[in-house]
């Protein structure tokens, strides 16, 4: 009997402990964890600097609320507005509440009311996160969603200019879709977003909250391409496993964003941002981002390489280290399959098994995950 309410169907393995890129269940069984948390531990499983700061900070200052000024607040925003276009943060706990803070802003600034999302495409369990997803089976039994999100299909350029108009306050798009199934957007998709939002006056938000901190060997996601979002939402990665948000933007949004605007109580505490600021400083290094790169590189060729015959495999695909494997066998009995080979791998839509591994995932745990992957298809 649990005394939790089932939302997750969960696995029947049971960690007890980890660290780097391994887990040890309470039977004492290893495992190569490169689910991380979903995309959340980019530096593994307790990271001595992250894990030393964390505990400076508990035995510092815990919590004050966000009616105090912050230096290490500050220090974490200028971290990621020097890696990017930005100039301004705003912080909460998740990525769901970074997405709304976009809706939000959004909403406000631009005095409009629709937005456009896409297929297949994960932004959250909020209302109105819920209602920004496009994929029904989040919503079931919800009743009527917030009316004002428009879902159409991804990466189809030429569509675009039929829904992006005069009303729409803003388009949410994953540069790779996460849970809709890896799937990366082109060039010319995200190019035309952008164009079609400066023409319509309309907010171009960009949903890093999987691919971003590093995971696609770039600071932030659409750093892979030449484009320049009005607003980037993040999470996950950012706080290696504390719970941490963040909304970036720009000057423009001083005043719909000024005092008493939006809040919340958490968002931004000390524990959190404590995390945050080493892992910023260890991710958002140029060298460390040039080798997220090429264990991508390395981690997809060598899987196309093994699983080349595997009449199971329709493709293996991804961008740095948000990686997937499109099978055409059921995605539950293969993740099964892999977890007894001791490699944690999780499923991604109906179709494709994702693995997310640390970013700092050495060469030789790759070999290891590429045979214990091989060894799970026939
Ligand atoms: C792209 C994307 N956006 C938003 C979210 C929601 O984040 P959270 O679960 O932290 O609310 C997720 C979570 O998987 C995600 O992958």
């Amino acid at each position: 009997m649990s005394y939790l309410y089932p939302t997750y169907a969960r696995y029947s393995i049971r960690p007890k402990e980890g660290k780097g890129s391994y887990i040890i269940t309470e039977d004492g069984e290893k495992y190569l964890d490169y689910i991380a948390g979903i995309a959340v531990l980019n530096l593994g499983h307790r990271p001595d600097n992250v894990e030393e700061a964390v505990i400076n900070q508990v035995k510092t200052l815990w919590h004050m609320s966000n009616l105090f000024p912050s230096d290490l607040q500050e220090r974490v925003a200028k971290r990621l507005t020097d890696a990017s276009h930005f100039t301004r943060a705003f912080f909460c706990n998740s990525g769901a509440e970074a997405n709304e803070a976009a809706i939000k802003l959004s909403r406000k600034f631009t005095g409009r009311s629709k937005f456009i999302t896409f297929k297949q495409s994960f932004h959250g369990r909020t209302f109105a996160t819920m209602s920004a997803t496009g994929q029904d089976k989040i919503k079931k039994g919800y009743g009527e969603m917030l009316g004002t999100f428009v879902h159409i299909p991804y990466n189809q350029p030429e569509i675009l200019k039929d829904y992006i108009d005069e009303e729409t306050a803003g388009v949410i798009v994953e540069t790779v879709q996460g849970e809709g199934g890896i799937l990366v957007a082109k060039d010319e998709f995200l190019k035309e977003i952008e164009r079609l939002c400066r023409e319509k006056g309309a907010m171009f938000i960009v949903d890093d909250v999987q691919a971003g901190i590093g995971r696609t060997g770039k600071a932030f996601s659409f750093q892979n391409y030449d484009v320049k979002p009005d607003l980037v939402t993040l999470a996950k990665g950012l706080g290696n496993g504390l719970p941490v948000g963040a909304l970036l933007g720009d000057e423009r949004f001083l005043e719909v964003f000024g005092p008493g605007t939006h809040g919340t109580t958490f968002g931004g505490n000390y524990i959190a941002m404590a995390s945050a600021e080493e892992v910023l400083k260890t991710i958002f290094q140029e060298d460390f981002l040039k080798s997220v790169a090429e264990k991508g590189e390395y981690l997809m060729g060598r899987l196309r390489e093994v699983l080349k015959d595997s009449k199971e495999v329709v493709e293996v695909r991804g961008k740095g280290l948000l990686i997937g494997i499109e099978i055409n066998t059921p995605v539950a009995d293969k993740i099964a399959r892999i977890h007894e080979n001791r490699l944690l791998v999780l499923p991604a839509g109906t179709a494709v098994v994702r693995i997310l591994p640390p970013l700092n995932t050495t060469y030789e745990e790759m070999d290891e995950a590429i045979e214990k992957i091989r060894k799970s298809f026939d």
